[in-house]
């Protein structure tokens, strides 16, 4: 077997196990595939500042994340039908995160209930993301047993009005698992419609849904896939208490500006005023770094969790992960830094950015 050392070593041995249709959805992204290459090619443009003679011989890559202390800052993002990289699903995925002391962040659209996650990886840190169904109470329902099961804040994933135009997708001729998901199987029962599954979204919401979630469900709220300055500042006015600097892995609208390159006009317009999360591209140790340099508190990763997931269950998720954290730790060492806390805006130079 290839030797596993790298995020990208992951993607190969999923690649060689995963059927081709699931593949084409799950590396795939929207259109000509700009945005998904500009979200890897924006950490490329970015200069490490590295920082000597300073006593790094205790580092540690431990954070929070709105007060839930994790191992890394680096999060397990939400990703919807994991049932098409492993027969176990989303609870290898919770087990796998749990054991490398990390958050995970369960799509609504999941294989797995909210219930069962918890089940699976009981204590561990957990937030639900919430899709909006065009009947409000197929996602409500979802949310009440979450937050039930210990899910301790909802990520309401905004980039998502419409589903992007995906031709590697519809070329692999990949087929959403409808049967599979508990959401998709609620939703058919109370709304009336031959749409496909992604259209029993409601594309109508707005943002006093952000209100609505924080002052109905007494939880945190965080607003996932924004890439402007005055997103970020209405995400604050409406009490988020974080936001997810995304364009959704570049899977939505192709041609939108990666996320590394938006990240400084969101930190900037947050002001502090809620924890700034990034994703899309992040695939090393000094990914993590950079977005840190740039003012994120916490990365999420997406696809390469979903790699390790298929290419060996709990256990390759957990192998995925904890790369991430021993290149973090020695990204954070060669920095000159001992903690994620004392990464700063001087650590990077974005002349090229
Ligand atoms: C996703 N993403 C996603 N986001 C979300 O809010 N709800 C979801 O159900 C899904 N589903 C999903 C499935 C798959 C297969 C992928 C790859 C992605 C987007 C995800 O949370 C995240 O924004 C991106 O994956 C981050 O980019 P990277 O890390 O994959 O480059
Ligand atoms: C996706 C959705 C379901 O990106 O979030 O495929």
């Amino acid at each position: 077997m290839e030797q596993l050392l790298t995020v990208d070593d992951a993607e190969r041995l999923a690649e060689a196990v995963v059927p081709a249709e699931a593949w084409g959805y799950i590396a795939g992204g929207a259109g000509d595939e700009r945005t998904l290459l500009w979200n890897r090619e924006a950490f490329s443009r970015c200069r490490l500042r590295y920082r000597i003679l300073i006593d790094v011989s205790d580092v540690s890559t431990e954070t929070s994340v709105l007060g839930t202390a994790v191992s890394m800052p680096v999060l397990v993002a939400p990703m919807a039908y994991q049932q098409i990289a492993h027969q176990d699903h989303e609870l290898a995925t919770a087990q796998g995160a749990a054991a490398a002391g990390t958050l995970l962040c369960l799509s609504t659209v999941a294989t797995a209930t909210p219930a069962a996650v918890a089940g699976a990886a009981p204590g561990a840190a957990r937030w639900l993301q919430v899709y909006v169904f065009k009947d409000r109470s197929v996602s409500e329902e979802i949310i009440a047993e979450a937050l039930d099961e210990g899910f301790s804040a909802l990520v309401l994933t905004a980039d998502f009005p419409v589903v992007g135009i995906r031709d590697r997708e519809v070329r692999a001729a990949f087929d959403v698992p409808e049967a599979d998901v508990p959401a998709y199987r609620s939703a058919r029962q109370r709304i009336e419609s031959d749409d496909p599954a992604l259209d029993l979204l409601d594309a109508g919401v707005e943002w006093g849904y952000v209100t609505e979630l924080r002052e109905r469900f007494g939880v945190p709220v965080i607003v996932k896939g924004l890439v402007t300055a005055e997103d970020a500042r209405l995400a604050c006015e409406h009490g988020a208490a974080g936001v997810v600097v995304s364009n959704h892995g570049g899977r939505q609208l192709d041609g939108a500006v990666a996320s590394l390159e938006a990240l400084p006009e969101v930190v900037e317009a947050v002001d502090g005023r809620a924890e700034v999360y990034l994703d899309g591209g992040v695939r090393r140790g000094t990914d993590v770094v950079t977005a840190l340099a740039l003012g994120a508190r916490a990365v999420l990763v997406g696809r390469p969790v979903m790699y390790g997931l298929a290419f060996g269950g709990a256990k390759g998720v957990q192998q995925v992960l904890e790369i991430l954290r021993d290149e973090t730790e020695n990204a954070l060492a060669l920095l000159g830094c001992r903690s994620p806390a004392e990464v700063t805006r001087e650590h990077v130079s974005t002349k090229y950015l």
